[in-house]
């Protein structure tokens, strides 16, 4: 008989002890309403590859793009950011590319909201896939140029408003442009067209199969003038509070998994909702490590999506989206 056991009154494996009662008492579930599924996109017909670094993620030309978009509104995912493959060719300083109506992006975002008007179409508001700096902004001797950026930005959002999106997504971190943005979509009647701003995104490592997919990695240096250093946690309310106050609907945090301390602060201090990108790198982590065996594959996935929202994100971008509910893993 151990001492003190008839005091112990809390006993909380109680509420463990069966299937019925964990479901009873579980805090955080995730479910397609909470999915948003990055799609790559590429020119041409009927063109379908595979990202190498990305398993099971592909490049897809605009009617594959529709064919997969289709399949996955019949599993009930309805959300989907877009992100466009540039031809090297197009690129120039000034991404130029990226308010040309007839670009690939722009008709792609028509092609989508026409075959599937009820589907939330989410936009990529940057210059990097179409810069030949390979950077987000413009770059004058080195540096990257904001305010001048922020014209390219207003340009890009207003294409993409015309074209049908539902929400722009600003991933470029160039101060101001949530505010300059906000007021050219309301300047040309699209008050009802929403950003969702990459509030706290870090100058990460994780993003690199995201950039081989779009071939769009910096031609030199890197993103650390613009991007958040990793090792920040409060400047990310800096950048949340301006945001919010900027008039963001939805302020995001990127990566996820390595970021959730932030992802929760942000919660904690705002009344909007909060997103979080489990980006490439992430998933590419997991695919490996399950592709060599190492990690049961839909647990190791339902936990990392079930561990962002418990941090506190209302709506997840994961290229895991499509696969959780073709296999009923939630
Ligand atoms: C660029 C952008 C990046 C991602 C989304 N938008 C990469 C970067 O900042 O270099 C990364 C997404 C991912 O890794 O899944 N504007």
């Amino acid at each position: 008989m151990v001492y003190g056991l008839k005091e112990m009154l809390q006993r909380p494996r109680r509420n463990r002890k069966s299937e019925v009662i964990r479901q009873m008492v579980q805090e955080t579930h995730v479910s397609a309403a909470n999915l948003i599924f990055p799609l790559f996109i590429v020119d041409g017909e009927n063109q379908k590859t595979e990202v190498a670094s990305m398993p099971g993620i592909f490049r897809y030309s605009i009617d594959n793009l529709l064919r997969e978009i289709e399949s996955c509104m019949k599993l009930g995912l309805h959300s989907f950011d877009l992100f466009p493959n540039i031809e090297e060719s197009l690129k120039d300083k000034f991404a130029t590319e990226s308010y040309r109506d007839e670009s690939l992006y722009l008709r792609a975002i028509r092609a989508v909201k026409k075959e599937f008007p009820e589907a939330c179409v989410i936009t990529d508001v940057a210059m990097d896939p179409y810069s030949s700096d390979g950077h987000d902004g413009v770059v004058e001797n080195g540096e990257i140029l904001n305010d001048e950026t922020l014209e390219i930005l207003g340009k890009m959002a207003l294409a993409h408003a015309r074209s049908g999106a539902d929400i722009i997504a600003p991933s470029d971190m160039m101060d101001g442009r949530v505010g300059y943005i906000r007021n050219v979509l309301d300047d040309n009647g699209f008050t009802n067209v929403s950003i969702m701003s990459y509030s706290a995104k870090y100058a990460s490592a994780f993003y690199g199969p995201f950039r081989d997919a779009l071939n769009s990695a910096p031609k030199f240096g890197d993103k650390k003038t613009y991007q958040m250093n990793p090792a920040n946690q409060r400047e990310a309310l800096i950048e949340a509070n301006l945001d919010e106050l900027e008039g963001a609907d939805f302020l995001m945090v990127k990566p996820a998994l390595p970021y959730l301390d932030v992802i929760k602060l942000i919660k904690d201090n705002t009344e909007l909702p909060v997103a979080a990108y489990n980006v490439s790198g992430e998933y590419a982590m997991i695919k490996a490590a399950i592709q060599n065996g190492w990690l049961n594959e839909q647990r190791a996935i339902t936990e990392v999506l079930t561990s962002i929202r418990r941090a506190g994100a209302s709506a997840i971008l994961t290229y895991h989206a499509k696969e959780v509910l073709l296999n009923k893993w939630l």
